[in-house]
């Protein structure tokens, strides 16, 4: 499957090291606080597993799932929360779990939802941040990698639903995107 990147952004190896720094950051951060995650699927799925084995705390952990891609490698503007009932944050500490910050416009959407319900704090932790101008300025409180502009795949990421399962995260061929 690796022969279908263009090249290797992050292997294995690197992913974990890094996590182990992130997860290091958050536990000094939460020791004495009551932590709930939320996960926001499918993106964040790998990443989530990986990076939680590594917090020895007594956090819980909840998902969100939303649709904002429509298949492309262009966010479209619009959010979806595919969920009736939402995570119950009032009076936690949240702390959002996402593969990519892109646009900004998914986690801005989600952090003014779980606002809304009166959390006691929202921080976000995403494993890639790309550098550009994003529709929604937002800060990321916990960054594994900053990247280029340009379309990742692996590691809980994809196109098309397909590459999530790549081990390490790396550039898409191009002539595989936009083909069936
Ligand atoms: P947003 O543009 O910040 O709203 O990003 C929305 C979602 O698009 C992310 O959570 C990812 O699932 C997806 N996404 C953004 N950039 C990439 C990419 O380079 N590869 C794969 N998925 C991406
Ligand atoms: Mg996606």
């Amino acid at each position: 499957m690796q022969e279908n990147l263009e090249r290797v952004l992050f292997d294995e190896q690197t992913i974990l090291r890094r996590l182990d720094q992130i997860a290091a950051q958050i536990v000094t951060d939460y020791r004495e606080r009551d932590l709930t995650v939320i996960a926001v699927l499918n993106g964040s799925l790998i990443f989530m597993a990986d990076l939680l084995r590594r917090i020895p705390l007594p956090l819980k952990l909840d998902c969100l799932r939303v649709a904002s891609y429509h298949g492309g490698t262009r966010t479209t503007g619009g959010v979806v929360f595919n969920q009736v009932a939402l995570p119950d944050v009032t009076g936690r500490h949240i702390l959002i779990l996402d593969d990519i910050l892109d646009s900004g416009v998914t986690l801005a959407a989600i952090g003014e939802k779980l606002r809304a319900a009166r959390p006691l704090s929202v921080k976000l932790c995403v494993l890639l941040r790309k550098q550009k101008i994003r529709l929604r300025p937002l800060e990321a409180d916990y960054v594994g990698f900053d990247i280029r502009d340009e379309f990742v795949v692996g590691y809980g990421l994809d196109y098309q639903e397909r590459y999530r399962n790549l081990p390490c995260i790396g550039v898409l061929r191009t002539e595989l995107i936009g083909a069936a």
